[in-house]
């Protein structure tokens, strides 16, 4: 392939970025997902932004999920002032936003924005009561399933499938750069004008070189992987590690957010504490991101615990206790330098010293 193609795709796919790997992979996400037109773009993050920012205009209105991800938010915010946060996953808010916009504005465009599954705290919304209202007040669903596309789901279809919503989406948007293996990142849809106007008019694909004949094989191949006998056997592995690690987090104590999915969010609250916790990871031979306010809501810092299949029911509970003892010697730590900072230093400097 190397030899046929070398290995950068040299252009955009709206010139002549496209290979046959690459239109190979476009037809593999049509087919995985029950839909007619797939759209690549270079990152996941593109993607994200791409769509919005191709499709929305400044008199139109995004109503998003306030957790959605960085690349939904900085596109919605690019293309229209409008932009109104729902609830987390709260559909009767969602429902206020588009009566109180329909009441104001019968014809405006509206794009509703969710995640299938939200990594800060591993929830999923009803897709399915999204999409109806979506469709009740003359507005488009777009649903980025960057995180359980391929790992969860029927064959790997994610929540999309899990919900019997395959192909009944309006608009889809993932990333490789999980189950995938790869940068890279699509576009899925049943309308093939708006893939031809995302490609040739939307920011993101279309200034910006395409996926490497190399990723688009890559991809490909993990497609082939997640919908074979392989891929079940891996899904299920992997749920069984997760509900393995919940059991055992909740054995040492500890306090894990959302529903059994490949993101285990550890709770440790206090940012101070918390980045206390992170710094003495490494150590331990643990790897797991520190997460904190502005990603999440303030006080509510936590340790994002990603799961594979590949990890042992022995990597499961040494994490669980690792963590454990992190967490004990960081609160220490912790109480032990806020006192020596109240000591030494009027109220003010304290806060500051602590989160240092
Ligand atoms: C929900 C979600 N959407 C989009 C992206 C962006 O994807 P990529 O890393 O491929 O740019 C990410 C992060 O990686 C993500 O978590």
């Amino acid at each position: 392939m190397i030899d046929e193609y070398g290995v950068h795709s040299a252009g955009s796919s709206a010139l002549a970025g496209n290979t046959k790997y690459s239109l190979r992979l476009e037809e593999t996400i049509s087919a995985h997902l029950g839909v007619q037109h797939t759209l690549l773009y270079p990152t996941g993050w593109a993607a994200g932004y791409g769509v919005i920012k191709g499709l929305v205009r400044p008199g139109d209105h995004v109503v998003m999920d306030g957790l959605a991800h960085a690349c939904l938010q900085e596109g919605a915010n690019s293309a229209t002032g409008n932009v109104h946060l729902h609830g987390h996953l709260n559909v009767d808010s969602v429902r206020r936003h588009l009566r109180r916009i329909r009441e104001k504005e019968p014809r405006a465009a509206i794009l509703v924005v969710t995640e299938s599954l939200f990594s800060m705290d591993s929830d999923t919304p009803d897709l399915k009561a999204l999409q109806e209202l979506s469709h009740e007040y003359g507005a488009t669903l777009l649903v980025d399933v960057a995180h359980d596309l391929g790992a969860m789901g029927p064959t790997g279809t994610g929540f999309i499938g899990e919900q019997g919503m395959l192909g009944k989406i309006d608009l889809v948007m993932g990333s490789f750069s999980k189950t995938f293996a790869s940068n890279g990142g699509f576009v899925a849809c049943n309308s093939v004008a708006v893939k031809q106007y995302l490609k040739f008019y939307g920011c993101s694909a279309t200034f910006s070189n395409a996926l490497s004949p190399v990723q688009a094989a890559t991809v490909t191949k993990a497609f082939e992987i997640v919908r074979s006998d392989k891929g079940q056997r891996l899904r299920a592995t992997l749920m069984e590690r997760i509900e393995q690690l919940r059991g055992a987090l909740t054995a040492e104590g500890l306090q894990f957010m959302g529903d059994p999915s490949p993101i285990v969010p550890v709770r440790v609250g206090d940012e101070a504490l918390a980045r206390l916790v992170s710094r003495r990871l490494p150590a331990l031979e643990v790897i797991a991101n520190l997460v904190e306010y502005p990603a999440v809501a303030k006080g509510d810092a936590r340790l994002r615990v990603q799961m594979m299949p590949t990890h042992t029911a022995e990597h499961v509970h040494t994490l669980a206790a690792r963590l454990r003892k992190a967490i004990d010697a960081a609160q220490i730590e912790h109480v032990r330098h806020r006192a020596a900072v109240s000591e030494v230093a009027p109220a003010g400097a304290a806060v500051t010293a602590a989160v240092a």
